[in-house]
């Protein structure tokens, strides 16, 4: 057995044996009570799931394991002289629970490494598409023909038992992360680079060689920007879309393969993941009508006052459950003030900070007026020539695939069963509310 494998089956099994006993003695305990607002409305903090590698904090922002984004970019390990975490030591920590040792992240950039190789078949199937296919759906669509490989399939159709489930789906969540880098910058040089493909660099770590094999800059910054994006788009709790509906497919003990394609189309909606592109695109589209690319803040105001008049929202602001800026757009500015001096995208994205917040206040019905991860993570790649933006959300699914592909594996060891909530017709809520009003009535009366 190897030593994540090793480490992780010791954690899972104890939480395994606690959670039995603590179900046991309080699994009828009430974690929270279910409005009609909720249930119409997206069903926002209802605690229904379980999701071992990370929470969220409306105030606080995310944490991987209990660790904040700044405390992970200073105590992740690093490849020599790097400046940022490396993505292998953010899975070990979200599959174990423990900060990993330089060693122990090495290991895991070793291990996938050896995984890497990707079957001709699906290269063929990316080739059958259009290049203008939108790359998104290349993506999702190279993830689900990997299932060819899927060892949980067969082992279960060989009759595997229900202790054995999180080994295969180990197995294959390590054998798919270890492949992205290459299917995902193969789908951005067919798509942007007339196929002019470049050839992994097995002495760079998962990050490094997914940016070295992108070819949009020969900066050696870009690969380090690699290593805190991979990182920090990771995870963000168990209910955001592309999470929940890979959790949902993994439920039905569909593997891996079928269970990250779902969370990638979800990933590829505005609300969600594709508010990257839209970010740099409304930016863009600002910059062209404009006519200038220093506008001035009565000129920026104008043009967030027009996006909502259309009836539109401002992309990269806002957050179902974040209540502050996020520690991710932080991060990423940060990243900014030191390496990128002077930039008139980041610049202007900088500016939006202090413009957006209270025009979309003064609607008065946004929860969150603050930047998300979104606002500047395509301001970034813009800095160092990756322009095109229907590439962004990408980037964003492979670093997703760690967190989701995490909790999956967390899931089968902890025998989560088929997820399946009771959903209720309109006409049974005014129902409901009837037959509540006459029983109060009743009581009332008596
Ligand atoms: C992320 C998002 C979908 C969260 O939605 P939510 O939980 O329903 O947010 P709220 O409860 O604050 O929404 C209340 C109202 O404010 C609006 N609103 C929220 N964020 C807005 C924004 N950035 N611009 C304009 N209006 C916004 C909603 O559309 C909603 O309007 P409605 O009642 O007329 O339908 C929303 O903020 C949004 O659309 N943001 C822009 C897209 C984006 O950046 N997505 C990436 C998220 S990480």
């Amino acid at each position: 057995m190897d030593i994540l494998k090793q480490k992780f089956a010791e954690k899972a099994l104890a939480l395994f044996q606690e959670n039995k006993e603590l179900l046991k003695n309080h699994g009828h305990v009430k974690l929270c009570d279910v409005t009609i607002d909720q249930a119409f409305k997206g069903m926002r903090d209802i605690k229904c799931m379980i999701w071992e590698p990370s929470e969220l904090d409306a105030n606080e922002g995310i944490r991987y394991r209990g660790y904040s984004i700044n405390q992970l970019r200073s105590s992740l390990p690093r490849v020599p002289n790097g400046k940022e975490p490396m993505p292998e030591g953010l899975f070990w920590l979200m599959m174990t629970g423990d900060l990993p040792t330089t060693e122990e992240a090495y290991w895991v950039s070793e291990e996938w490494k050896k995984r890497a190789d990707v079957p001709k078949h699906v290269f063929d199937m990316l080739e059958s598409m259009p290049t203008n296919t939108h790359p998104m759906t290349q993506f999702s669509m190279a993830i689900l023909s990997l299932q060819t490989d899927s060892i949980f399939a067969k082992k279960y159709d060989e009759g595997m038992g229900k202790d054995e489930y999180w080994d295969a789906y180990y197995e294959d969540s390590m054998n798919l992360i270890a492949k992205l880098p290459r299917i995902a910058a193969y789908i951005y040089r067919r798509s942007f680079h007339n196929g002019n493909h470049i050839a992994p660099n097995p002495s760079l770590d998962w990050g490094g060689n997914y940016a070295h094999m992108l070819g949009n800059s020969d900066d050696p910054m870009f690969q380090t920007l690699m290593r805190l994006y991979l990182t920090i788009h990771a995870d963000h709790e168990g209910g955001n879309a592309s999470a929940h509906a890979t959790h949902l497919v993994g439920s039905t003990l569909s593997d891996p393969y079928y269970s990250l394609s779902a969370g990638i189309n979800a990933l590829a909606g505005p609300l969600h993941g594709l508010a990257n592109q839209e970010v740099i695109k409304w930016i863009l589209e600002m910059i062209e009508e404009l006519g200038t690319n220093t506008p001035t803040n009565d000129e920026l105001s104008d043009y967030i006052n027009r996006t909502l008049s259309e009836g539109k929202v401002i992309p990269g602001y806002g957050h179902a459950v974040l209540r502050q800026p996020d520690p991710r757009y932080i991060a990423q500015r940060h990243f900014a003030e030191e390496y990128i001096k002077d930039d008139p995208i980041v610049n202007i994205v900088w500016r939006l900070f202090t413009i957006v917040p209270p025009i979309l206040q003064d609607l008065g019905k946004v929860k969150n007026p603050w930047p998300n991860v979104d606002a500047h993570s395509g301001a970034l790649l813009m800095h160092y020539g990756m322009n095109e933006f229907s590439y962004y959300t990408v980037l964003f699914g492979v670093s997703r695939a760690l967190g989701v592909l995490a909790a999956g594996i967390w899931s089968r060891a902890l025998g989560m069963p088929l997820e399946r909530p009771k959903s209720m017709t309109s006409k049974a809520v005014k129902k409901f509310l009837e037959d509540k009003a006459a029983a109060d009535a009743l009581k009332q009366s008596s």
